[in-house]
C-alpha cells in the first residue's frame, strides 16, 4: 500500500513540474520588451515615460493598449503616423515582451 501512495505522489509531483516548466517558458520578459521599446524607437514618439504628448497618444491610458489583441494589431499593421512594424522581426517577435513591458507600466 505505501509504494502506491508512492508512485501516485511521483506522478502528481512530475506532472506538477511539468506544468511549473510549461509555464515558466510562457512568461514574458519585461526587460526584454523594455529594450524593443528604447531600441525599436517607439519611445522616440510615445515618450521615455509611455505618456506621449500633444501628437503621439498616450500607451498608459490607451485602450488600444487594452488588450494584446489591440495592441499587435496597431503595432504591426499600424495607422497614419504610427509606422506599422510587421516587417521588424525584432517587434513582430518580440511583441508580447512589449505588451508586458507597456502593461507593466500602467497605474495599478
Ligand atoms: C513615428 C512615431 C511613432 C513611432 C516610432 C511609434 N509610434 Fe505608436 N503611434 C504613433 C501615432 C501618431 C499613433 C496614433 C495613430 C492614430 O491612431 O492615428 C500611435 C499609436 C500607437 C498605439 C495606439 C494608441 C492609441 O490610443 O491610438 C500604440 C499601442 C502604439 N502606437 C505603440 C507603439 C509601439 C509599441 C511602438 C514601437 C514598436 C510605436 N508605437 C512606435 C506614432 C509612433
Amino acid at each position: 500500500m505505501k509504494k502506491n501512495f508512492s508512485v501516485v505522489g511521483t506522478i502528481i509531483a512530475g506532472a506538477f513540474l511539468a506544468g511549473f516548466a510549461q509555464s515558466a517558458l510562457a512568461e514574458v520578459d519585461i526587460a526584454a520588451g523594455e529594450k524593443i521599446y528604447q531600441r525599436q524607437r517607439c519611445e522616440t514618439c510615445h515618450g521615455g515615460n509611455l505618456q506621449g504628448s500633444a501628437a503621439f497618444p498616450n500607451l498608459l491610458t490607451s485602450p488600444k493598449t487594452a488588450t494584446l489583441e489591440e495592441f499587435k494589431k496597431i503595432v504591426l499593421e499600424g495607422k497614419s503616423a504610427m509606422p506599422a512594424f510587421a516587417a521588424n522581426k525584432t517587434v513582430a517577435e518580440g511583441i508580447d515582451n512589449l505588451y508586458a513591458f507597456v502593461v507593466s507600466k500602467k497605474p495599478k
